[in-house]
């Protein structure tokens, strides 16, 4: 890595203390929290890689335009100053305000999408997913060939398979599809970006079948980075320009904006048509708040405005993609294989490969995130069997996830590269000795959205296993 090109294009002012609790702590916390990352509290965790959701450090110029909030129940001045901002950024004439992507998703599925019909995405993020089924309609995965080489350095992994949508839109499911919509970029498969190339013909293609595109779009700045790094054409467009553009190329989008947003909570609704920013409209002031702040305060529409601008910095997004770059070689270094080539907010470690004497059935991908957390203090994420696999009522594998992967998200602005130098060391660690890391059972779970509230326990032999000790 050239230092001179990762240079972050800031210097912290404003730092928390971290917490590190000794080994027997975090033994205890872990069983406490049914051996499930997500009932830990946050005052346990050394190095939270949870998510990069919400969990960024804002600007000092962020804070004070915080300060300039306008909290008027309708018509703030804050709120137009973000309207007018996500509309240069978007092109799109019709601007909702939302707390969080999801609710953007459940407003505008909830107008858009009928019963029976289907969604087709590159691939549904998780609350994506839920709210398609909550809409009475039925979220389809239609990743491209690619990504199914977790180890291939192809650009574009993220795009969706365009002759798998051709087909089903031209077939006898087509009359069903009731929304096309790409994840920019794609936080399933391994934070993978979508190419320009790839987002123009899935607008050609849905215009010749006249199916609404979308874009789900919580990280477009980092999937505008990969495409001047990767695409050929856009190495001299700016990422706000190539942004921008993949906005045009669409009908419209739902926007988390706790990732590029920059803040810990907002995300948006940007659409072209009338009747369907209506009909959504009427919705957002039932359920989110009226259309002005859309369930946001006036600092918060500030921080966001000012966090659009900052997120599209090419010296901000060459030293975060440089970070999680790095980390991706400190880790090949210690034979440690994450999803090839490194994304951007977070990296996808192949717990199926590091941990093969656990079986689908034991989950190895939660296997590897409990033992970050027990000989780190490191909290991160499953994306295998136990967040994809097919169950039975007894919460038995049917049928495995794909790949038995572990997300480590990585916070906009908050971790030094010696703390993702130390997220390596335990991982080097654990990969001295893999077979010490023993699986896991469910004890219970609920029917949707599993992996949040399922509780689980470790399989024998567990009590072996001597913890390193850090911090
Ligand atoms: N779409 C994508 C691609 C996401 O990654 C997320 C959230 C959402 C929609 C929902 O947005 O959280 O603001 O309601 N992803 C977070 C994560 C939670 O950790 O990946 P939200």
């Amino acid at each position: 890595m050239d230092v001179r090109k990762a240079l972050p294009p800031y210097r912290i002012k404003v730092v928390e203390p971290i917490p590190f609790l000794t080994a027997e702590e975090r033994r205890r916390a872990l069983a406490d929290a049914g051996y499930n990352p997500f009932n830990l509290r946050a005052d346990q965790i050394t190095i939270d890689l949870l998510s990069d959701s919400g969990t960024g450090a804002t600007s000092a110029a962020q804070e004070a335009a915080a300060a300039l909030g306008d909290e008027s129940y309708a018509g703030a001045r804050s709120w137009f100053r973000f309207r007018d901002e996500v509309r240069d950024l978007t092109g799109y004439p019709r601007i909702l305000p939302v707390h969080q992507g999801r609710a953007g998703e459940r407003v505008l599925f909830g107008s858009l999408l009928k019963p029976g019909q289907i969604c087709i995405s590159n691939t549904h993020f998780d609350t994506t997913h839920a709210n398609v089924l909550l809409a009475g309609a039925e979220p389809r995965d239609l990743p491209c060939n690619e990504a199914a080489d977790l180890d291939s350095d192809e650009p574009f992994k993220g795009n969706i398979d365009l002759a798998a949508l051709e087909r089903t839109l031209a077939g006898p499911e087509g009359h069903r599809v009731g929304l096309v919509l790409m994840t920019i970029t794609n936080n399933g498969l391994g934070a993978q970006p979508v190419s320009m190339a790839n987002l123009a013909a899935v607008r050609e293609l849905c215009r010749r079948h006249r199916v609404p595109f979308f874009l789900d779009a919580a990280r477009f700045a980092e999937n505008a980075w990969l495409v001047n790094q990767r695409e050929a054409g856009y190495g001299t467009w700016t990422p706000r320009q190539i942004a921008t553009r993949a906005f045009q190329l669409a009908d419209g989008c739902v926007v988390s904006l706790k990732k590029d947003g920059l803040a810990a909570i907002g995300g948006f609704i940007g659409l072209r048509d009338d009747e369907l920013h209506a009909a959504c409209e009427a919705n957002l002031i039932a359920t989110e708040g009226f259309s002005t702040y859309g369930g946001l305060a006036g600092h918060d529409l500030e921080r966001l405005t000012q966090g659009l601008r900052e997120v599209v910095d090419p010296a901000y997004l060459r030293a975060r993609a440089a970070s999680t770059e790095r980390l991706a070689e400190l880790l090949d270094d210690v034979g440690v294989d994450t999803v090839r080539p490194a994304g951007i907010h977070a990296l996808y470690l192949n717990a199926g490969r590091l941990l093969p004497h656990l079986s689908p059935r034991e989950f190895p991908g939660h296997a590897l995130g409990c033992q970050l957390f027990l000989d780190g203090g490191i909290r991160c994420a499953e994306l295998g069997s136990l967040y994809l696999g097919e169950m039975d009522e007894h919460h038995r594998l049917l049928t495995p996830a794909p790949f038995e992967l572990v997300r480590l998200a990585i916070p906009r602005r908050v971790y030094t590269d010696t703390h993702l130098e130390y997220v390596a060391a335990v991982l080097a660690d654990i990969a001295k000795d893999p077979e010490q890391v023993s699986g896991y059972r469910i004890v219970s779970a609920p029917p949707l959205l599993r992996h949040f509230k399922v509780r689980l326990e470790p399989l024998p032999p567990a009590a072996g296993r001597s913890v390193a000790s850090y911090g």
